[in-house]
Order: C-alpha cells, then sequence, then structure tokens
C-alpha cells in the first residue's frame, strides 16, 4: 500500500472514529450534534478530496470521459450522501430522538455501500500513478487549518 491508500484508509478510519464518538455521545443534544458535524466536516473534506482530486486524475490515467467509467457512479454517491447528511442535521433541529437514528443509520448504511463501491472500483488503482507530493499539495489545500483532528494528516504533512 503506498501513499494515495495509505492516507485514504487512514481517512476513512478516522471517519469510523469521528461516528463512534458521534453515536457514543447520544443523550446530550447539544454535544452530540457538535460532534456530528464534526463528522460532517471532515466527511465534506473527503468527498471534495475525491471528486477534485483523485477522481479527474484517474479519469485521465484510464482513458474515461464525463460519461463513463466508475466516477459518474461515485459522484452520484457522493451527491446522495450530502443529501443524506443534510438529513440528519435537519433531524437535528426540528426531529425527535428517533427520527435522528433513523436519518443516522441511513447516512451510514449507504456510506458503507459506498465505500465498499470506491475501495473496489477506484482505491487500489490511484497508488500507481498519483505520487505522495502531488497528494500532500492537494491534501493541504483541501483541509486548510484542520491538520489538528486528523493525525493522519499531519503524518503526511510533516513526513517530508
Ligand atoms: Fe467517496
Ligand atoms: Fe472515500
Amino acid at each position: 500500500m503506498t501513499a494515495v491508500s495509505k492516507f485514504m484508509y487512514a481517512d476513512h478510519k478516522c471517519l469510523d472514529k469521528l461516528w463512534s464518538n458521534f453515536l457514543s455521545k447520544k443523550n446530550d443534544g447539544t454535544k452530540t450534534e457538535k460532534i456530528f458535524q464534526e463528522f460532517s466536516k471532515h466527511l465534506k473534506f473527503h468527498i471534495q478530496l475525491e471528486n477534485d482530486f483523485l477522481f479527474p486524475k484517474f479519469d485521465k490515467y484510464m482513458g474515461f470521459t464525463e460519461n463513463n467509467g466508475p466516477t459518474p457512479v461515485l459522484i452520484k454517491d457522493h451527491e446522495v450522501i450530502i443529501l443524506l447528511l443534510n438529513d440528519v442535521e435537519k433531524k437535528f433541529k426540528y426531529g425527535k430522538e428517533t427520527e435522528i437514528k433513523n436519518s443516522s443509520l441511513n447516512l451510514k448504511k449507504f456510506l458503507v455501500t459506498h465505500r465498499n463501491r470506491e475501495l473496489d472500483m477506484e482505491y487500489p488503482i490511484w497508488d500507481s500513478f498519483i505520487s505522495y507530493d502531488e497528494l500532500k499539495v492537494a491534501v493541504t489545500k483541501i483541509y486548510k487549518n484542520d491538520f489538528d483532528l486528523f493525525d493522519h494528516i499531519k503524518v503526511i504533512i510533516e513526513d517530508n
């Protein structure tokens, strides 16, 4: 496993950690929402890194256009994820406890499906043509000042 998969797997792991933090705080409304916001912000960075950097690189390398290959499917997934994220946020504002729970479960279920799809389709191929330095530039640009939240990002930023 090289730079790209190492980083992206670590990023999935970090999201899992934020998700289980979120679940463990289930009884304290304000705190739970704050932890969810943290998860949501990080997930949006992750999606942006894939949409704006990794997918276009993949398409160029593989010779796919906008309409073919696996990227359009994964981009559509990301749109669904954003809708589901918004739904959880809305439920936090206006919904009952059970609605928050159901909405969160829908999101989690879809995230698992999506992750398996992208791990199958694109993750293993990125390693063969994206360099550590290129990834570092993209991560620095997208994750901005939030490095301290994510240990694995610190590693990749400081490690060269
Ligand atoms: Fe993704
Ligand atoms: Fe991903």
